[in-house]
């Protein structure tokens, strides 16, 4: 990333004072409505400077707030705001002119739809041969190492760590390394092994198809961590698939089935033990309203009846057939067998994790739990911004 210019050239008012455009000295130009520099106005009159949090409502602003001049002197702005009484306190409002470059509004953006943010890089099969992995020793000691393998979770929803103590409760520690534990009905964490009456069916040696988990909740948790505590018992590898880059090839494929499918909320239940009955209706592609792919939600064992116009139930389920079998592909599949000590993480809105079937002959014991993508992403911005941990 180029870095803002930190001075302005010039000024001009536009439109009665309504806007200011403005040029900068790498000849970059952007206008500012009024309004907009009223309500991001920096002075301490208008953010707290303790927490940089807005003091003032939209109500407080005139409807009618317009720029009286504009100057550019000594690189930056001189604004002062009309009519009486809406100026802000401080010479210049406090603005800085690399601030404004960063946020500036008036630029042209090409939006595809369903196209994941910039932070995130969808992946395939191939991401196995080198998957984002961290040592839990380097995790709890090394800040850069925990920065990077923080911002892998960002980028590829998925990453692992190795080396971590095989005592129950562990993968407890690893969410509390850089958020909170979600807890829900399954306790604040869960064991995933073989039972004699499984309540669930994760709970058993069957094979699992890919699925993104708790999808009858809202909100649904945002991350999931499963630890390996035994394994000896014959085959049960891994899998995981980005839901984001199945969603860019059905996306290719057939966009009439991409637009279905991201188009129709769908309904998923659990009715489980002790008065557990959780529903939720989403759909299994999730598009901001400016068409930015933000999350999949997948999983056969908890989708409820399709509750759909009739008109377009066939066609959606044909969207859906094909998806999953976008899902199905080996060239998508990352597997890899855990052995005690190893961790992995998902992001559970993107994600999708599976298991391959596995005997029950000897033991294999996981323990998960949920935690949420808002407090590992906060985390990271800090450790971003430090200067001893921020990427080279
Ligand atoms: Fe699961």
């Amino acid at each position: 990333m180029t870095p803002s210019p930190s001075a302005l050239a010039d000024a001009e008012l536009l439109d009665d004072g309504s806007v200011v455009r403005l040029r900068w000295t790498d000849g970059s130009v952007a206008r500012f409505h009024a309004i907009w520099l009223r309500d991001n106005a920096p002075d301490p009159a208008t953010r707290d400077p303790r927490n940089g949090q807005r003091l003032i409502t939209i109500l407080d602003i005139a409807a009618d707030v317009r720029l009286a001049e504009a100057r550019v002197v000594d690189g930056d702005l001189d604004l002062r705001f009309a009519p009486e009484g809406t100026q802000p306190a401080g010479h210049g409002c406090g603005f800085s002119a690399a601030w404004r470059h960063a946020q500036r509004y008036d630029v042209e953006v090409r939006r595809q739809r369903g196209v994941p943010g910039l932070d995130v890089e969808t992946w395939d099969a191939r991401l196995g041969e080198a998957p984002p992995t961290v040592s839990w020793t380097a995790a709890r000691h090394d800040p850069q190492a925990f920065r990077a393998w923080l911002a892998d979770v960002r980028r590829y929803g998925f990453a692992i760590m190795t080396g971590t103590p095989t005592l129950a409760g562990t993968v407890a520690e690893v969410a509390e390394l850089f958020g909170f534990v979600r807890e829900t009905n399954y306790g604040r964490i869960f064991d995933v092994r073989a039972e004699v009456n499984p309540s669930n069916l994760a709970f058993t040696g069957l094979a699992l198809q890919v699925h993104t988990d708790n999808p009858y909740r809202d909100p649904v948790p945002t991350l999931q961590l499963l630890h390996c505590l035994a394994s000896d018992a014959d085959g049960g590898a891994s899998t995981v698939v980005d839901g984001f880059r199945a969603a860019e090839i059905l996306r290719a494929e057939a966009p009439d089935g991409f637009e279905l499918l991201a188009g129709h909320s769908v309904p998923f239940e659990y009715r489980g033990t002790g008065g557990v009955h959780l529903r939720a209706a989403a759909p299994l592609i999730r598009l901001s309203p400016e068409g930015e792919l933000r999350g999949v939600r997948f999983n056969n064992r908890s989708a409820a009846p399709l509750r759909l116009p009739f008109a377009v139930t066939a066609a959606y389920y044909e969207a859906y057939r094909h998806f999953a079998g976008i899902l199905d592909r080996p060239a998508l599949e990352l597997s890899f067998k855990l052995t005690p000590g190893d961790l992995f993480i998902v992001d559970n809105e993107r994600v999708l994790h599976g298991r391959q079937g596995y005997s029950g002959a000897g033991r294999r014991h996981l323990q998960g739990c949920y935690a949420d993508r808002d407090g590992l992403l906060s985390t990271l911005a800090v450790l971003e911004a430090t200067p001893e941990t921020k990427a080279a």
